[in-house]
């Protein structure tokens, strides 16, 4: 079974989702370990009740991100993961992680890629007025929510939607839509992805 680390900072749903998914069976992985970048994350929550150890640490008390990747690095080899999902985690991954998970590192962001990358895509979308949206799955390289998409799902804006209402119908599509298509990665990529 592939064991996935989670990287997240907010309030992970999303987390939550893929956490469900392999409990139910609907995603074959093991969630074995959450690396959080900010200490009163709600994620951390989800985790201890799940049962799921997790790694919290403050990048502002590292000298680089070199420093503190190395720390999520012997994480990782630890508790023995084999794949990387970003999920909310608000941050770019740096060389020492890329290289030593090439190709193994994927992310969900809340926008069609290449439109909106970055922060708030949601709310860019709603203020730019586009009438389609989505979400994009895609491997993660050096770049702000760039790297070959895997997969994306659209989805309408209304004229009445705000950020908020916009952003619950995208979380919704969201959790369905990462673990289903991380099963299929998965089972892509053959049985198990292990390192
Ligand atoms: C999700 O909507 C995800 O797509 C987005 O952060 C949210 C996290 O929500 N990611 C990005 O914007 C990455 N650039 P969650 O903490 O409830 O899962």
């Amino acid at each position: 079974m592939t064991r996935i680390a989670i990287f997240a900072s907010g309030s992970g749903s999303n987390f939550q989702a893929i956490v469900d998914a392999c409990q139910q069976g609907r995603l074959d992985a093991t969630p074995a370990l959450l690396i959080c970048d900010k200490p009163k994350a709600l994620v951390i929550q989800r985790a201890e009740a799940a049962n799921i150890p997790s790694f919290v640490f403050v990048p502002k008390n590292y000298e680089s991100k070199e420093q503190f990747e190395s720390d999520i690095l012997l994480q990782l080899k630890e508790h023995e993961i084999d794949f990387i999902v970003l999920a909310g985690y608000m941050r770019l991954i740096g060389s020492k992680l890329l290289s030593a998970f090439k190709g193994r590192i994927v992310n969900i962001h809340p926008s069609l890629l290449p439109a909106f990358p970055g922060l708030d895509a949601i709310g860019q979308a709603v203020k730019y007025g586009v009438k389609v949206t989505g979400v994009t799955i895609h491997f993660v390289d050096e770049g702000m929510d760039t790297g070959p998409i895997i997969a994306q799902a659209s989805i309408e804006v209304n004229s009445t939607d705000t950020a908020e209402t916009l952003q619950k119908r995208i979380h919704e599509i969201e959790h369905d839509f990462y673990p289903t298509t991380l099963q299929q990665l998965f089972s892509i990529k053959g049985e198990t992805i292990t390192r």
